[in-house]
C-alpha cells in the first residue's frame, strides 16, 4: 500500500462525548491518532483527519437542564474547551466539527432513508423502561445492572465494559434508574430498528471480519460475536429514543429521534462534509494552460492537494480507492465493527479500510481514580506542567499498536522525558551549537569524513522507523530513534568538542565534529517530528531550515549554510509539578452526586494516599488482636450485611461518642442508625457516602432513640477508626456475602 503514492487518507478520532471534560485517558487516542497523521502528512500522502463533538443523548440534555442552559449552550460551552484542549497538545486536526450540525444531520437522514428503503428499518412495539420518578423512558446509560452475557455487575443498559458485548436494557439483570434509583416499570412505546439480524448483514460481516480491516486480536472478538455460520446470532439494533431527547428527529416519525450512537459515528461523514466545503476554492483559481499552477494558499487541510476540491463522494461511496482509518478505544469496538460497517454498506457507502484499537489508560498501574489524584483532566496537565509534548513523547513511547492497556506511569514519565529527550536528544545540541555560533559565525561546515557510516545509518534507519510509525508501533520508532541518539552521542564524547576547542590547530576538526553532531541532530528532529511538532518547529527555526519532511532524510545542511545562534530548546521535567497536578486533582470524600455516579469509567471512591507515597508494608508495627474462634458459613450468614447509603449524619446533643446517620438500604424508608464514630467523622463528610451496614441487628432502644442496625468500622491497637466503603458501584440494598 504505502508503496502507491500519494495515498489519499482519511483518518478519524473517536468523537468524545460533549459531557465531560477531555482527560489523559482520551488523550491516548488523540495523541496516537495525531502522530499517526502528522507522519502521513510528512511522507506526502494526502491526508485529512476529522473529529468532532459527540453531542446528542439523554445525559447531555439532563445536564443541561441541571445547569439551567440549553442542550445547544453547553454544547457549544463544552466545544471550545475540548477543542482548546486538543490544541494545547498539538492534536491538529483539519476540521473538528459537531454532531449537532446541519451536515451531520443531512447525512444521518440521507443513511436512514436509504436503509428504509432497503427494507433494514422495522418498527416494533416494545416493552421499555420507564422512571415512574422522573417520568420518562429511561436511556440505555441511566439503567443499571447485570450484564446478561458475562454476568458482570452495575453495567450499562447499552453495552458491557466487562466483556464489550452490546444489549437491550431489558436483558439486565435487576435493574435500576440511575437517575432516581427507582425500579424502572416497563412501557409500550414503537421502536425502529436496524435489522443487524438480517442474512445480508451477517454475511457481510462475516466476510469483512476477515478482510483484514481488524488486529487479531479485534476479529477474534467480532468471529465471537458473531458465533458459527447459521448461529445468527446478531439481534437487530434499536435505533430510536422517545421524546424527551436531545438529536435529531427521525424523518417521517414524530416524536422519536435518532439514539446518539446512530448519528454518532456518521458524525465523521458530517466532519468531513464541513471540511470539503472549507476546501472549496472560491472562486476558482483555474491556472492557464501552460502556466505552472500558482500555489494555493496555505491551508493546512489542502497539503498535496494542488487545486482538486476536497470531494465527499470520492472518499466516502462504495468503490471508493481512498483510505479510511477510525482510531478507537476497545471499549467502542462493538459500534465501530459491526453496526458502522453494516451501515454504510447497505446504504451505499464504502466501509473502513481498517479500525485501529487501542487499550485503555491505568495510571501507576491502576484505573485512574479521582480519590488518588490521577483521574487528570488534560486542563490540569497544561496547568501544572505545560510542555505537553513531554506526554506526547511517553505515550508514543509506550504505544505499539496492539489492543493492550497502557500504563502512565508518573515516576517513569519524569525518569523517561528526563533520560531521553532531553539527557539524549536535546544534549546533542546544546553540546555543539554554541561552537558553531561562537567560532565559525554560525556557519555550518562539511562533515566530518571519518563519520560517514555514521551519517549513512542515520539516514539508511528512515525505512525501519517509516515502517513502525506506518504500523503504530511508535515504541518501536522511538526505541531506534534513541538508538541512534546513543550513537551520536558517543561520537561526540569520543571527539571531545570542548577539549578541541581548547587545542590550537584543530579548528577544521571541531567545526567537522560539531557540524556532524548538527546533521545528526537535524535527522532526529525529523524522526521525532510526527510526535514532537513543535520542538521540531523550533529546531526549524534554529537551524534556519524549511519545515522537514520525509524527503529530507536524502539530503543534508549544506556546508557554509548559517544556522541561528541556539537557544535553549527543553527544561527537564521536576517531579514536583507532577507532585502538584495530582494535588489538583485529588477529590477527598465527596457526597456521592448524580455526576459523580453517572461517571464513565468511574473509580473506587476510597480514600488512598498520593501515587508517590507507597503505603506502608502489612504487619510493620501493626499488632493485631487474636481471630476469633472458627464459625460454620451458616452462622455467616446469619448475618445480613447490605450496602447502606448514608443520606444524613449529624451530630446527637449530648451523646460524646455517638453520630446519628440516616441510612438507605432501599428500602421504603431509610433507617436510623447511632454509630460511635464521632471522634473520627466530620459529619459533613460522611453525608452522601456508600457504606456496609448489619441490617438484622435486633433494633435498640437508646437514651437518644431507636438504632436500627449497625455500621462497620476498622480499629486496632494504634488510634483511628475507619468506616468501610464498597466499590463505586455498589448500590443501596445489595447484599454483601
Ligand atoms: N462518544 C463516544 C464515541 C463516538 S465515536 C463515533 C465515546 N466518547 S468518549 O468520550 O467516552 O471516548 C472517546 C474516545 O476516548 C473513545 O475511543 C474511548 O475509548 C477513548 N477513551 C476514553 N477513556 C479512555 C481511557 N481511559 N484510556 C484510553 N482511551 C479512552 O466513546
Ligand atoms: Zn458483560
Amino acid at each position: 500500500m504505502s508503496s502507491k503514492s500519494p495515498r489519499k487518507i482519511l483518518v478519524t478520532s473517536a468523537l468524545p462525548y460533549a459531557n465531560g471534560s477531555i482527560h489523559l485517558g482520551h488523550l491516548v487516542e488523540y495523541i496516537q491518532t495525531d502522530i499517526w497523521v502528522r507522519f502521513q502528512k510528512m511522507r506526502g500522502n494526502t491526508c485529512h483527519y476529522v473529529c468532532a463533538d459527540d453531542t446528542h443523548g439523554t445525559p447531555i440534555m439532563l445536564r443541561a437542564e441541571k445547569e439551567g442552559i440549553t442542550p445547544e449552550q453547553l454544547i457549544a460551552r463544552v466545544w471550545q474547551e475540548h477543542y482548546d484542549d486538543f490544541a494545547a497538545f498539538h492534536v491538529e486536526f483539519d476540521n473538528y466539527g459537531s454532531t449537532n450540525s446541519a451536515e451531520n444531520k443531512q447525512c444521518a437522514q440521507d443513511i436512514y432513508r436509504t436503509l428504509k428503503t432497503n427494507g433494514l428499518i422495522e418498527v416494533r412495539s416494545i416493552e421499555q423502561y420507564f422512571d415512574p420518578v422522573k417520568n420518562m423512558f429511561l436511556p440505555d446509560r441511566f439503567i443499571k445492572g447485570e450484564c446478561p452475557k458475562c454476568h458482570a455487575k452495575d453495567q450499562y443498559g447499552d453495552n458491557c465494559e466487562v466483556c464489550g458485548a452490546a444489549y437491550a436494557p431489558t436483558d439486565l439483570i435487576n435493574p435500576f434508574s440511575a437517575v432516581s434509583g427507582a425500579a424502572p416499570v416497563l412501557r409500550n412505546s414503537d421502536h425502529y430498528f436496524f435489522k443487524l439480524s438480517a442474512d445480508t448483514c451477517q454475511q457481510f460481516l462475516r466476510e469483512w471480519t476477515r478482510s483484514g480491516a481488524l488486529q487479531a486480536e479485534a476479529a477474534n472478538k467480532m468471529q465471537e460475536w458473531l458465533g458459527e455460520v447459521g448461529e445468527n446470532k446478531l439481534s437487530d439494533w434499536d435505533i430510536s429514543r422517545d421524546a424527551p431527547y436531545f438529536g435529531f428527529e427521525i424523518p417521517d416519525a414524530p416524536g422519536k429521534y435518532f439514539y446518539v450512537w446512530l448519528d454518532a459515528p456518521v458524525g465523521y461523514m458530517g466532519s468531513f462534509k464541513q471540511l470539503c466545503a472549507k476546501q472549496t476554492p472560491t472562486p476558482p483559481n483555474l491556472p492557464l494552460s501552460g502556466e505552472e499552477p500558482t500555489a494555493p494558499s496555505p491551508d493546512k487541510g489542502r497539503a498535496g492537494e494542488g487545486f482538486a476540491p476536497l470531494n465527499f463522494d470520492d472518499y466516502w461511496k462504495q468503490g471508493s480507492d481512498t483510505e479510511l482509518y477510525h482510531f478507537i478505544g476497545k471499549d467502542i469496538l462493538y459500534f465501530h465493527a459491526l453496526f458502522w460497517p453494516a451501515m454504510l454498506q447497505h446504504a451505499g457507502f464504502r466501509t473502513p479500510t481498517k479500525l485501529f484499537a487501542h487499550g485503555f489508560l491505568t495510571v501507576n498501574g491502576e484505573k485512574m481514580s479521582k480519590s488518588r489524584g490521577t483521574f487528570i483532566t488534560a486542563r490540569s496537565y497544561i496547568d501544572h506542567i505545560k510542555n505537553t509534548e513531554y506526554l506526547r513523547y511517553y505515550y508514543a513511547a509506550k504505544l505499539n499498536g496492539s489492543m493492550e492497556d497502557l500504563d502512565l506511569n508518573l515516576e517513569d514519565f519524569v525518569a523517561k522525558v528526563n533520560s531521553d529527550l532531553i539527557g539524549k536528544y536535546i544534549n546533542i545540541a546544546s553540546r555543539c551549537a554554541g561552537f558553531i555560533s561562537k567560532r565559525f559565525d554560525g556557519k555550518v561546515g562539511s562533515e566530518d569524513s571519518s563519520a560517514f557510516e555514521l551519517i549513512s545509518a542515520s539516514a539508511y534507519a528512515n525505512n525501519d522507523i517509516s515502517e513502525h510509525y506506518e504500523d503504530r508501533d511508535y515504541a518501536r520508532a522511538l526505541r531506534e530513534i534513541m538508538r541512534l541518539a546513543d550513537v551520536a552521542n558517543q561520537y561526540i564524547a569520543e571527539k571531545q568538542p570542548w577539549a578541541l576547542a581548547k587545542q590550537e590547530g584543530k579548528e577544521a576538526e571541531l567545526h567537522a565534529v560539531c557540524s556532524t553532531a548538527l546533521m545528526l541532530f537535524r535527522d532526529l528532529t525529523l524522526y521525532l517530528k510526527p510526535v514532537l511538532p513543535e520542538l521540531a518547529a523550533q529546531v526549524e527555526n534554529f537551524l534556519n531550515i524549511a519545515p522537514l519532511t520525509w524527503k529530507d532524510v536524502h539530503s543534508k545542511l549544506p556546508a557554509g549554510h548559517i544556522i541561528n545562534s541556539y537557544e535553549h530548546l527543553a527544561t527537564r521535567l521536576d517531579p514536583k509539578l507532577i507532585e502538584a497536578m495530582v494535588a489538583a486533582n485529588q477529590e477527598s470524600l465527596k457526597p456521592m452526586t448524580e455526576a459523580h455516579s453517572q461517571q464513565r469509567h468511574a473509580e473506587a471512591q476510597q480514600h488512598t494516599p498520593s501515587p508517590l507515597a507507597p503505603l506502608p508494608p502489612a504487619g510493620e508495627g501493626n499488632m493485631i488482636s487474636p481471630i476469633a474462634d472458627t464459625i460454620s458459613i451458616d452462622d455467616f450468614s446469619k448475618i445480613d450485611l447490605r450496602v447502606a447509603h448514608i443520606v444524613n449524619a449529624e451530630h446527637v446533643e449530648g451523646a460524646e461518642k455517638l453520630l446519628k446517620l440516616t441510612l438507605d438500604i432501599g428500602e421504603e424508608k431509610p433507617r436510623t442508625v447511632f454509630a460511635g464514630i464521632k471522634s473520627a467523622y466530620d459529619p459533613e463528610k460522611l453525608k452522601g457516602r456508600m457504606t456496609v451496614m448489619v441490617a438484622n441487628l435486633a433494633p435498640r432502644k437508646m437514651k437518644f432513640g431507636l438504632s436500627e442496625g449497625m455500621v462497620l468500622a476498622a480499629s486496632g491497637e494504634a488510634p483511628g477508626l475507619f468506616v468501610l466503603s464498597p466499590d463505586d458501584g455498589a448500590m443501596p440494598g445489595m447484599r454483601i456475602k
